[in-house]
């Protein structure tokens, strides 16, 4: 499936943007309803009550970093194994419970990304250009395959937050753990309001249609 599909134009979801910022269940809601109403009313095969609730999970996982980020960057605690537990990880374990409880798979993939595992293949690559490219662009869904399963795949962006910059800042100051955990780390220099990655969310067909 191309991204050139007329279709797959990327939401410019203007009334959402306040999603990324944090108000959650609300924004969330209605960021799902723009999305899901957008891209698929025309499509045979249109996304169904799964793809809002996926839409829907990603703003809380979203907001769930978010709002670790910032009680880090509030200051108290220090940038050790056990702070990295506070911020990055739950997210990424939140992430695989509700994969796990939904039948989706769940990743945070970037370019420049800290954990080799997180890094883009050739579809979620299409998709972090067209949002590069264009700033308002917050979501995207394609029809995709995965280990030969049909289904549908949703991306969210990523942006950087000041409260992210203690560990994605500048390079020198990201905390010791993270330096010696991640040698081949690219995810620093980055500031306020960037792109830092994507979430992407496969959901099957068979799971869609029940
Ligand atoms: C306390 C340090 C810390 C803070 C604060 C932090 N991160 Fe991270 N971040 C990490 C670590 C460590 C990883 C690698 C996790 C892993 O091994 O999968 C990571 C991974 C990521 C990834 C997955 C892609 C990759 O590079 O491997 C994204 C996306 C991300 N962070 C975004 C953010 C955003 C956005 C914020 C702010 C809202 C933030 N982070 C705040 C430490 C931090």
């Amino acid at each position: 499936m191309s991204l050139t599909d007329p279709q797959l134009a990327g939401i410019r979801a203007t009334a959402t943007r306040h999603a990324v910022y944090g108000l959650v269940v609300l924004s969330g809601l209605s960021f799902a309803a723009a999305i899901v109403g957008a891209q698929g009313a025309t499509r045979a095969g249109a996304p169904n009550v799964q793809l809002a609730r996926a839409v829907a999970e990603v703003e809380q996982l979203d907001a769930l970093r978010s709002t670790l980020a910032r009680t880090f960057a509030a200051g108290g605690v220090s940038a050790t194994d056990s702070t990295f537990d506070q911020v990055c990880k739950p997210v990424k374990m939140q992430a695989m419970s509700v994969a796990k409880a939904n039948g989706w798979s769940i990743a945070q993939l970037a370019e420049r990304y800290r954990n080799p595992e997180n890094a883009l293949d050739a579809e979620a690559a299409r998709v972090f250009g067209a949002m590069q490219r264009d700033p308002e662009m917050m979501g995207q869904w394609v029809h995709a395959t995965r280990d030969g399963s049909t289904g549908v795949r949703y991306f969210r962006r990523i942006t950087v937050e000041s409260s992210c910059l203690a560990c994605h800042g500048a390079r020198a100051e990201r905390p010791a753990f993270v330096q010696q955990r991640y040698p081949a780390d690219k995810a620093y220099g980055f500031s306020a309001g960037d792109l830092r990655g994507v979430y992407s969310v496969f959901l099957p067909d068979s799971i869609r249609r029940k």
